[in-house]
């Protein structure tokens, strides 16, 4: 397994660029089951989780070819319809196959899905939603087994505004008979992406990005082109990395409309961040910052895979900051891999307390417990004293474009030690 070897580095600085979007990607990739023919995708991360995906689409019949970040996906008329666990236990978003499956072949079997390991994360709302559609669907030996006479539109009010069930539903809804409307839908740059490529499909998707998404339901959708939006969480990350280490960085292609409360935060703790000609994003770092509050909510609040990274910033503010977690129950097991470095945390139920302060973080080896958590521990280790070895960087590998060379572009001193 390969680890990451992170020696502290001085302020980041030069020029470089973000990424495709690998959440966006994922259930756009995973919408071409609606529609057979040629489909071309452009802007697709080089991930484990696309690799992932193109896998699981192969293995049901699809043929994928994925050269200098287009994926081309060829998808017959007649798919299999059952996911394999080998296929799925890897990545919780290869649920996202199901609404499709279900809607155009009105049959599908697929695994109960793994990924990262932050809380429970049950898929109860997608199934819910799915059988307000007409569904019948029933767990059976660890696969979700789900059949219709064939999906009919219906009003769904989602109990919370999950990211994968409004995207299983969307999708599903597509090619329903008559009229959907999602209410409490998640709001997520994401899902517009998604209904932005449904559409280019022939599917009739109103309203992606505000709570009540409406979708009218046709007989076929044709396989189309679409170019994916910048990774925001990648850009996140980055801004990080340039703040903390007093950097001065441009960014190419992020889409800072994507970013608000993220940027809102980093710009109320003291970071300078601001547009240039040319598609660039400047972050510009200080030497002091102020503590803040914040809490992870559903898009547009603070996203919860960049409160990790936010933290390595809160230790060198001169006070006390917090993060509250709102999203997931589970998602502080970076803390105590930074505790390792000498950092001072405290959780209180769903609240982590970071205690910034001027004493410097000492290297030591720690541990990747989740793919967020990978890229604030690797953070973490640019700003330590001498060396911190991340071990199981497979999480990072997951979701990250070659974090590694992108940092090293920045003058970071991080090398990958391949097993
Ligand atoms: C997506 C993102 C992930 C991000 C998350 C929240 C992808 C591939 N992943 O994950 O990076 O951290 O949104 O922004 O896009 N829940 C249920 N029942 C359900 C569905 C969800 O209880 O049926 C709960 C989950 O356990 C979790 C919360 O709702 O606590 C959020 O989940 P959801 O919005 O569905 O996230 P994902 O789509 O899994």
């Amino acid at each position: 397994m390969d680890k990451m070897l992170v020696k502290q580095s001085g302020p980041l600085e030069g020029e470089t660029h973000v990424s495709g979007s690998k959440n966006a990607a994922l259930p756009i990739i995973f919408s071409t089951l609606l529609a057979s023919g040629k489909h071309t995708l452009e802007n697709v991360p080089v991930l484990k989780d696309i690799d992932s995906s193109c896998l699981l689409m192969d293995s049901l019949g699809c043929k994928t070819h994925f050269a200098n970040n287009i994926l081309e996906i060829e998808v017959d008329d007649k798919l299999e319809t059952l996911a394999h666990y080998d296929q799925v236990r890897k990545m919780r978003a290869s649920i996202l196959v199901l609404g499709p499956l279900l809607a155009r072949f009105k049959k599908a079997r697929v695994s109960l899905p793994g990924g990262c390991a932050i809380g429970a994360r049950p898929i109860g709302m997608h199934l819910d939603a799915l059988e307000q559609l007409g569904a019948k669907i029933e767990v059976d030996g660890g696969y979700v087994v789900a059949s219709t006479d064939g999906l009919k539109g219906a009003t769904v009010d989602l109990p919370f505004a999950t990211v994968g069930g409004t995207e299983n539903l969307m999708m599903a809804a597509s090619l329903a008979e008559g009229k959907t409307v999602i209410n409490n839908a998640a709001r997520e740059p994401e899902i517009v992406d998604l209904a932005n490529y449904l559409n280019k499909m022939g599917a009739s998707v109103r309203g992606a990005g505000s709570s009540t998404i409406e979708i009218e339901g046709k007989e076929r959708l044709l396989a189309s082109h679409h170019a994916v939006i910048p990774d925001r969480i990648e850009a996140g990350t980055l801004m990080v990395a340039a703040a903390m280490t007093g950097g001065d960085i441009r960014l190419k292609g992020v889409r800072l409309d994507h970013l608000s409360a993220f940027v809102n935060a980093l710009q109320n703790m003291g970071v300078h961040i601001s547009q240039e000609p040319g598609d660039l994003v400047r972050v510009t770092g200080s030497s002091s910052y102020k503590p803040i509050e914040v809490t992870t909510e559903p898009y547009p609040g603070f996203p919860t895979d960049l409160q990790a990274q936010l933290m390595i910033l809160m230790l060198k503010a001169r006070g006390v900051s917090s993060i509250t977690e709102k999203v997931f129950e589970n998602r502080f097991m970076h803390v105590s891999e930074l505790s390792r470095l000498g950092a001072k945390i405290k959780i209180e139920d769903r609240t982590a307390k970071v205690f910034g302060e001027e004493k410097v973080l000492k290297g030591a080896p720690v541990m990747a417990t989740d793919l967020r958590a990978s890229a604030c521990l690797i953070l973490a280790g640019l700003v330590a004293e001498g060396e911190t070895l991340v071990n199981r960087i497979y999480h990072l590998d997951r979701g990250y474009e070659k974090l590694e060379d992108k940092l090293s572009q920045l003058g970071g001193k991080v090398e990958r030690i391949k097993s």
